[in-house]
């Protein structure tokens, strides 16, 4: 499949709407957690989107848990436009956003280890991360840190 030359941005808040259904639709099938508009609105600094056309394709969001710590978070991209790179364009903006802002660790959490593995992100142990676990960790909508099945992973910049 040819690559599709998107453009990734720093999201609006206008975008919130769109952002959330792109999440929705993996999140509905496990693959991810929903964000409610007001959530995405609250956090709208950390979001980046691509944009085809004027219409969002795809999102990621870098999150500072900490000030040695951010967490990427809400990488999604239509299935109709994934294998064309925005993924990787997402997730490579992000990373160069933690180097611009100076944090120096980057901790992820996934059922895509294998995807984020090209990035140069580690499995690590969340139980490492108590930002994290005793942070958002604690309020999962999926149920408590011990019944995780996500892969977390680290990437040190
Ligand atoms: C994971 C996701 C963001 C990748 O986006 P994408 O735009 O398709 O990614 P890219 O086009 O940059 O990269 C695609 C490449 O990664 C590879 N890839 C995709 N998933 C992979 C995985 N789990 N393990 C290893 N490689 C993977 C593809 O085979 C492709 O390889 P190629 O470049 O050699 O052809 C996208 O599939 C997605 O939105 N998935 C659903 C939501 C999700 O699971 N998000 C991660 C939650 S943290």
């Amino acid at each position: 499949m040819e690559r599709l030359p998107g453009i990734v941005d720093q999201a609006k808040l206008s975008d919130a709407e769109s952002i959330k259904r792109l999440v929705k639709r993996f999140a509905d099938d496990g693959k991810m957690l929903h964000r409610e508009v007001d959530a995405i609105c609250n956090d709208i600094d950390d979001y980046l989107v691509c944009r085809v056309d004027n219409e969002i394709v795809g999102c990621a969001a870098l999150h500072r848990l900490s000030d040695n710590l951010a967490e990427i978070r809400a990488v999604a991209v239509r299935e109709e436009d994934q294998k064309r790179g925005i993924g990787t364009s997402l997730v490579l903006a992000c990373l160069e956003k933690a180097q611009a802002l100076g944090v120096p660790k980057i901790l992820l959490l996934t059922y895509e280890p294998g995807y984020f593995g090209r990035f140069g992100f580690k499995r690590g142990k969340i139980e490492t991360f108590p930002d994290k676990l005793y942070g958002e960790c604690s309020t999962c909508p999926k149920g408590p840190p011990s019944e995780c099945s996500e892969t977390a992973m680290v990437h040190h910049l």
